[in-house]
């Protein structure tokens, strides 16, 4: 990788030459190390807002340490479907536009989320006919319209309820079944593009053990009642807290299927980590050792289960963590786009 130096020196010497230098700052300027898609032997992704793709400091960065992107809101219900029930494709098609011109991959978020229940879909009648037709419709549409274009989907997010005691209740559930309507969002993403990767996607399968049983509980229910479910995305928005070998045995356990697995989107927190109190290096070694865990376990994956690695979001200021509550530090890169610690140590712990 550079001049023969394996990885784990590379970051080694890196961190060493970064650790004289107290300030972070000084230490962001002195990290060298090589953009994570070329350390990384598998798919690596960041979550993206179209506006972002126009930034002079923000888009570069992106061309150059990612091999595939995610849209972070804009192919979400909440963006394509209008209150008279048109659809707007202008940003997703921005963003897979620049995965295309940028060699990327291109992944579909997401199609069936609890959490978004547009108006033109609530104000169907309760009659299952029309429903169904609209639901199937739309799926259609959004997953036909980037045939060939989006390697994989987010089918349905977020299924499991967050104490794992079941399925969310939800309008989709309430008008095509608890499992029904997942089974059928499954079967219409493949009716609409026979490729596309079509994931089962949720979070805290690595802090709540409990979640994650029930979790797979579901894929052997989908996979029973014939739901072409080819993948499992496990969110991991952790914190610099998360006890050590949790992450590893989440993904262990989510890998039991033989299933190709995406680490979908990864930030660890700072501000979320209340068992560390508010020393920084605490903190900030806390995190490295989780993002450390989370590369070594994905890497160790076979490569047929290495779907793609995505964190949500590069530079710090831009994460969804911040927009409440400023101040939280929880990715690879600093406001200025220059590659922190935590870089250093996800890049170590790659095998
Ligand atoms: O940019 C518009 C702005 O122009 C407008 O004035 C404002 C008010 O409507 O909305 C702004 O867009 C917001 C967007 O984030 C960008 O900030 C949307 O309202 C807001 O809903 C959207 O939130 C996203 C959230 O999912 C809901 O879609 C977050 O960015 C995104 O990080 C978050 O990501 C989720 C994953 O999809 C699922 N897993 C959890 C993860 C974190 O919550």
């Amino acid at each position: 990788m550079t001049g023969g130096l394996s990885r784990r020196a590379v970051v080694g010497s890196t961190l060493a030459l970064a650790a004289c230098d107290r300030t972070i700052e000084a230490q962001a300027a002195t990290l060298e190390l090589p953009p994570l898609r070329s350390a990384a032997p598998f798919p690596v992704g960041t979550c993206v807002q179209a506006f972002q793709l126009e930034d002079r400091a923000l888009s570069p960065l992106i061309a150059a340490q990612v091999s595939q992107l995610t849209a972070e809101w804009e192919m979400k219900m909440e963006y394509i479907v209008q209150d008279d029930g048109s659809l707007r494709f202008d940003a997703p098609d921005q963003i897979a536009a620049f995965a295309r011109t940028h060699g990327m991959r291109f992944f579909g978020h997401t199609l069936v989320w609890y959490a978004q229940e547009p108006p033109a879909f609530k104000r169907l009648d309760t009659g299952r006919i029309a429903f169904d037709a609209a639901y199937r419709n739309y799926i259609l549409a959004v997953v036909g319209r980037y045939r060939g274009q989006a390697v994989g989907w987010d089918v349905v997010n977020e299924a499991i309820d967050d104490e794992g005691d079941g399925w969310r209740d939800c309008l989709w559930s309430q008008r095509l079944g608890p499992l029904e309507h997942m089974v059928l969002a499954f079967q219409h993403a493949r009716e609409a593009d026979p490729e596309a990767v079509l994931f089962l996607n949720d979070y805290n399968l690595e802090n709540r053990p409990k979640k994650r049983v029930a979790f797979l509980k579901l894929v052997e229910a989908l996979l029973k009642a014939g739901a072409p479910l080819g993948g499992l995305g496990t969110q991991t928005h952790v914190a610099a807290d998360l006890p050590a070998g949790r992450l590893s045995a989440a993904i262990t356990d989510l890998a039991s299927f033989g299933l190709p697995i995406h680490l979908s989107e990864m930030d660890v927190s700072l501000r979320r980590a209340k068992g560390l109190g508010h020393d920084k290096a605490k903190l900030e070694a806390g995190q490295g050792r989780v993002y450390a865990e989370a590369a070594e376990a994905f890497s160790r994956l076979p490569a047929q289960q290495r779907f793609a690695f995505t964190h949500w979001g590069l530079r710090d200021p831009d994460s969804w963590l911040n927009y409440k509550d400023p101040g939280d530090a929880p990715l690879l890169f600093d406001r200025r786009g220059r590659p922190k610690a935590a870089a250093a140590a996800w890049i170590g712990g790659l095998r």
